[in-house]
């Protein structure tokens, strides 16, 4: 099985999201698993959606933010935790991430779980890689079954620069040491690399930020990924 996600991020009105799915769920899927993140205010009631983020509570006084509650109108059973843009520019904490893993596992969601590496990191080799990743690992159950793990290097994300097939190929061999759960792969996905990146070891799907946004890109992404796996 195969992992095709689309992140929105801040992207997108509620009648474009609909518009986007609807287009989507002309294709058969087959064997692979589609979600697609939009954000909170696009949110529609479909199978398809998950969220790309919410706080770890039902409700309650969290000003800016929305809770298990508001998911559950939209029947929403899957969240992305830990991306890099909410731990780097929002300032989210592994603590705080791992309080947020905890309550949605409790509340049984499938888990999007990113984890992923500074350039600074990356520049000291596998092993700084490794250890950094490990520090994300922190207070997350590995053998939750409804984890997907998410490596999506931080400078790969949003640059065009994905990372090399050879680095893809050594971080998620590494990675697959601590989990048996699917790993898929983040950062500067597009039509012209999906192909070998699916065709990696230990690579079960990806996940696809800024060429997801036009849904025939995308749709041509599950396509290749049909063929694929
Ligand atoms: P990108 O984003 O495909 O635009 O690099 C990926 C992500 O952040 O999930």
């Amino acid at each position: 099985m195969c992992i095709v996600a689309a992140n929105f991020k801040m992207h997108k009105t509620r009648s474009e999201t609909k518009k986007y799915i609807d287009e989507l769920k002309k294709m058969d899927f087959k064997d692979v698993k589609v979600t697609v993140f939009p954000p909170f205010t696009a949110f529609i009631e479909d199978e398809l959606i998950g969220a790309q983020n919410a706080y770890p509570a039902v409700n309650g006084a969290y000003t800016g933010e929305i809770g298990l509650e508001q998911l559950n109108e939209f029947n929403i059973k899957k969240i992305l935790i830990g991306h890099s843009e909410r731990r780097h520019i929002l300032g989210e904490s592994q603590e705080f991430i791992a309080k947020k893993f905890d309550f949605y596992k409790k509340n049984n969601f499938e888990i999007f779980y990113c984890v992923g590496e500074p350039l600074e990191v990356r520049k000291n080799g596998l092993k700084a890689v490794i250890e950094y990743i490990k520090s994300q690992f922190i207070g997350i159950d590995l053998n939750y079954d409804k984890l997907i793990i998410a490596y999506e290097p931080v400078w790969a994300i949003g640059t065009g620069v994905s990372a090399k097939l050879e680095e893809i190929k050594e971080t998620h061999a590494e990675i697959r040491k601590f989990t048996s759960r699917p790993i898929i792969y983040g950062g500067s996905v597009k039509l012209n690399n999906i192909k070998e990146i699916l065709s990696i070891e230990n690579v079960d799907g990806v996940l696809v930020g800024s060429a997801s946004l036009d849904v025939n890109v995308f749709k041509e992404m599950i396509k290749i990924a049909k063929d694929i796996k």
